[in-house]
Parts: structure tokens; C-alpha cells; sequence
């Protein structure tokens, strides 16, 4: 057996007898274990720490404690529950998904690996993931932290997520992944990067890996996986207007499906600070009693970075204008509507609404 066979073939028994003794085996998607639960909690992990997890999975399963109920549940209650988790594609694709599953499937999360492919927002490692964890079936799954495992077991070079480098990663991944024991080993691989093998001061002393690992023994751990090629971040920029009746309510917009915070409430949008008045005639039909530039605040995408002009606006009296409830809403802190918000709206909304008329 070639040395990399032979470290694929003792990596599984080594990292299984790490987990038996060290791994996390109470988390709430680990318990009354189903196709569905698992997929809800498989989502909210991409780009998402378990401790923030947590709080929401269990509040989403509250609401949402079947898949027929995911996939009767208005949408804006879906990114209510997300409001805050970020990445709002996910939801959104999650509740189509949803809806498909209900009215072409048979209500059952399909357990075919290229049916559950070819649904939205379900990817090649998150539908292993699923059924590893919730069928047992053999599948390799390869997220960061398992990127992360693998590059540095067997020194693998190359950016893991460009498409010439996916590849390699998914034959090792494959390799490693044992016949028996898959639920757990799958656990177990994502608690190792997650926790001993993480991205910095990976603690390799108590590291089952130690004599198989690579990289370890090259002294090359801390260059391992290789960076991302670096980029040039791009810069927006957007006024976002505050608008605020004299009880305190702001008015949010329905955003649009796609783009950013697709599908959740937001701040009325405008170019420039001095769009703000002809906005609010034309679309209220008010003339602002005030309106303030307030100091910019930067919101990081992972694509580029936002740079937010909030604009408070106080309004005497409204609306002059008949306006469409599926699009607008006059939002009351004290009273909060069951509508998703990104959590930078959230912000501005409490950091401002109440004070504009207090400030004057
Ligand atoms: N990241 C993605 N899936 C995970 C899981 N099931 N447990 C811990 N971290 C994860």
C-alpha cells in the first residue's frame, strides 16, 4: 500500500477513537435524529458557529417541527426566525426547497444522494452530510474544516476551493471515509477541525492525527490549506433612510428576492443623501420636518464590503399616499412584526428610530 493508502486506511480508526472519548455527541440536531432535523442544522452550520446555531435551531424547530410545516410557513416567518444568521439565501432556498420536497416528493427528505443534489442550497458535501448523519449511508463530506484535516494529514497543496484543487480533496476524502460507523466518523472528522485542528493554534499535541499527520511532521501546519488567492474586496456604497413617525414606527420596504437581503425588510434605499426628500414626496407624499446624515457604517460581505450613510428623517404627519401592505411596513420597535430584518437594519433601526424626535 502506497503511504498516503496506508494513512487513509488508519485515519478513520484513529479519529473514531478521538471521538468515542472527546467528540460532541449532545447537540440538538444529535437528538430524535431525522433526515429533516439534520438538514436544517447541516444549513444553519455553513459559515455559522454551533454555539450561535444552537439558539436558533431550537427556535426553528419549535416553529417549524416538520418539513410539511417548513414548507406551508409564510416566508416571512421562515427569515424572521433566520433574522441575524446572515446569508438569507439559505432560508430562502431551504423553504423552496421545502415546498418541492411537499408537492413532488411525497412530503420525505429524498434519501437518494443526486435526488437530494439537485434540490436548492444542497450541495455535494451538505447532502453526504445529511445522510451520513441521519441514514448512515457512506458518503465523504468535505466542508472547511474537513478541507482543513485533509490538507494538513496529507500536506495537500493548492487552494481547496478552486475546482482544479476540489478534486484531490474529494478522492482523500472518499478514502478515508470508513464502511462502518459513518454517522459518527462524519461527526467526528467536523469536530476535529473544529475544535483540535483548527485554523489557528491548532492544538496538535493532543491530536489523534499526530504520527499520520503530514504536514506535522514537514513543520508545515501553519501554512496549510493554502490561502485563497488574494483579492481585490469591492467597495458599494448605499443611503439607507430612517423614517420616523412621530409615535417612533419606521417604515421598512420589502426587499426584493434576489440581491442582498433578498426577500427580508429593509430601509428605504436611495443613491445619494440628497435623493432622500424627493423620495419621501414621491413615495409618501411628505415633506421631511428633518433630515440628518449620520456617520457611515461599514458592513462586510463575503463578496465585497458595503459602506452604510444612514439618513434619519423625521416625518410630522403621514402618509399622504395610499401604500401597499405587501410592500411596506410601518415597523414598531415595542411591537415588533414577525418579518425578517438583517441584523445591520436592526441596528439602525434601534440605534435611531427612537431618538429622532427626541433629538429635535
Ligand atoms: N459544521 C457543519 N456541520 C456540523 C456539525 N454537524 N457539527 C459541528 N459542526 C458542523
Amino acid at each position: 500500500m502506497s503511504a498516503a493508502g496506508d494513512c487513509a486506511a488508519r485515519f478513520a480508526p484513529a479519529l473514531l477513537a478521538w471521538w468515542d472519548d472527546n467528540g460532541r455527541k449532545d447537540l440538538p440536531w444529535q437528538r430524535d435524529v431525522t433526515p429533516y432535523r439534520v438538514w436544517v442544522s447541516e444549513i444553519m452550520l455553513q459559515q455559522t458557529q454551533v454555539a450561535t446555531v444552537v439558539r436558533y435551531f431550537d427556535r426553528f424547530m419549535e416553529a417549524f417541527p416538520r418539513l410539511a410545516d417548513l414548507a406551508s410557513a409564510d416566508i416571512d416567518h421562515v427569515l424572521h426566525l433566520w433574522s441575524g444568521l446572515g446569508y438569507y439565501a439559505r432560508a430562502r432556498n431551504m423553504h423552496r426547497a421545502a415546498g418541492m420536497v411537499q408537492d413532488t416528493m411525497g412530503g420525505e427528505l429524498p434519501t437518494d444522494i443526486d435526488q437530494l443534489i439537485a434540490l436548492p442550497g444542497i450541495g455535494r458535501s451538505t447532502a453526504g452530510a445529511i445522510l451520513s448523519l441521519a441514514m448512515n449511508q457512506r458518503h465523504p463530506i468535505l466542508d472547511g474544516n474537513v478541507k482543513r484535516v485533509l490538507a494538513r494529514v496529507f500536506a495537500l497543496q493548492g487552494w481547496p476551493g478552486s475546482s482544479k484543487e476540489a478534486r484531490q480533496f474529494w478522492d482523500h476524502a472518499e478514502r478515508c471515509t470508513p464502511p462502518d460507523r459513518v454517522a459518527d466518523y462524519t461527526q467526528a472528522i467536523m469536530d476535529l477541525g473544529a475544535s483540535v485542528c483548527a485554523r489557528s493554534k491548532p492544538g496538535c499535541s493532543a491530536c489523534p492525527m499526530i504520527g499520520l499527520c503530514e504536514a506535522q511532521r514537514r513543520g508545515i501546519v501553519g501554512l496549510l490549506p493554502t490561502r485563497r488567492p488574494a483579492r481585490e474586496r469591492p467597495k458599494r456604497t448605499t443611503v439607507l433612510a430612517v423614517l420616523v413617525r412621530p409615535d417612533g414606527a419606521v417604515l421598512l420596504e420589502k426587499r426584493a428576492g434576489n440581491g442582498i437581503w433578498g426577500g427580508l425588510w429593509g430601509l428605504p434605499e436611495a443613491d445619494r443623501v440628497t435623493d432622500v426628500a424627493d423620495w419621501c414626496i414621491r413615495h409618501i407624499g411628505v415633506t421631511p420636518q428633518s433630515i440628518e446624515r449620520q456617520p457611515v457604517v461599514l458592513h462586510r460581505f463575503t463578496h465585497f464590503d458595503l459602506d452604510i450613510t444612514p439618513v434619519t428623517v423625521a416625518l410630522g404627519s403621514v402618509p399622504g399616499r395610499v401604500m401597499d401592505d405587501d410592500r411596506w411596513l410601518w415597523y414598531n420597535m415595542r411591537k415588533p412584526a414577525r418579518v425578517g430584518i438583517a441584523t445591520p437594519v436592526s441596528r439602525l433601526i434601534e440605534e435611531f428610530g427612537e431618538s429622532v424626535w427626541d433629538a429635535r
